[in-house]
């Protein structure tokens, strides 16, 4: 199922959410251009069950960027990763690093080269993407990327060892901005799923969130963070219904499966400009109520522009495009219940 109707995501008029590139065949992407604003555009991608794309895109009226310099501090624990050290049939263990063993790729996330070609074993001339623990982002893609629109990301492979493909850090997983959190009031885990950008955009990355537990959300800085060609990226996340496990849910799925990119729901995270964006988005591929309800509630303190809940499989507010909050300042809450 494709969707190609343009969706602006709240009357806040700001940057929603976004995620992955269209694949080359995606004609509906410039169709979505008569929309945008001069400033900053982010895109927001489903993928259907043919793994063909349809982009909707958010227009922002943000119309100064800044860029901060991210806090390393806490990532200089294990010294970093070293180039030429680690073989190509090993996966690195450094601070942050978590190896997805479900997928059968040797704990990477995916294994793609420029042309988008996969394989099932990171080897020479492929880029190696890696999933990092929730709360974290990997700081490892090359800056030349495919001109078709496609993404790669990750660690290269060359002569059988791994080498960064951003060498202006030696930390593969960085720390996000901590003003999102999930709180999980069911007695069943619910399993996230981010989408592994830039690189295959399977929604395979992790976070669990136990019952009656908590887990950070990676708000992704907009303004450093990936930008598809010029375009600001947020983190993406497909939320599997209460009681399946990362393992089961953190793939790419199946018609009907209602796991994966079939999953009910999908959350989007980032920020620009100091101001974070949440929001929960349908996904197109489901038409399945979820078996949770979750809001988007200010943590105390926090000053959180507009309301946002999904109830009864149902977005409250107007209509069924899902909808966005704004931080403006502290932290807001996923509360699944
Ligand atoms: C991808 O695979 C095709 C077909 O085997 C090959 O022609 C092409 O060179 C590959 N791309 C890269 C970057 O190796």
């Amino acid at each position: 199922m494709k969707i190609s109707a343009a969706l602006i995501l709240s009357s806040l008029s700001s940057v929603a959410f976004s995620a992955p590139a269209p694949a080359p065949a995606d004609s509906h992407h410039e169709d979505h251009h008569k929309d945008e604003k001069p400033a900053v555009v982010t895109v927001t991608q489903y993928i259907d069950s043919n793994a063909a794309t349809s982009t909707v895109e958010s227009a922002a009226t943000t119309t100064t960027l800044s860029s901060s310099e991210k806090d390393t501090s806490e990532q200089k624990r294990d010294g970093g990763f070293q180039d030429g050290t680690v073989k190509c049939s090993d996966f690195p263990s450094v601070n942050g690093i978590v190896s997805l063993d479900w997928l059968g790729f040797g704990g990477w996330a995916s294994v793609m080269d420029m042309d988008a070609n996969t394989s099932s074993e990171c080897k020479d001339g492929y880029y190696c993407s890696y999933a990092c623990e929730p709360g974290m982002s990997k700081t490892q893609w090359p800056s030349d990327q495919p001109s078709d629109g496609k993404s790669v990301g990750g660690l290269y492979c060359k002569n059988g060892y791994l080498y960064r493909t951003n060498t202006d850090t030696s930390d593969l997983c960085s720390t996000d901005e901590t003003s999102a959190k999930a709180i999980n009031k069911k007695s069943d885990s619910i399993a996230l799923c981010r989408t592994d950008y830039p690189g295959s955009e399977n929604m395979v990355i992790p976070t669990v969130v136990d019952g009656g537990d908590s887990q950070p959300i990676s708000v992704v800085d907009e303004d450093t963070y990936y930008q598809w060609q010029g375009k600001k990226t947020s983190a993406q996340y497909y939320i599997n219904n209460a009681g399946v496990s990362a393992e089961d849910g953190c793939i790419w799925g199946t018609s009907g499966s209602d796991v994966g990119n079939w999953a009910p729901l999908v959350l989007g995270a980032g920020s620009t400009n100091g101001e974070t964006y949440l929001s929960l988005i349908p996904n197109p591929n489901s038409n399945q109520a979820a078996n949770f309800n979750v809001k988007i509630v200010a943590s105390d303190g926090a000053n959180v522009q507009g309301s946002c809940a999904y109830e009864d499989g149902s977005f409250t507010g107007d209509g069924s495009d899902g909808c966005t909050v704004s931080v403006l300042s502290g932290s807001a809450e996923f509360v699944f219940y």
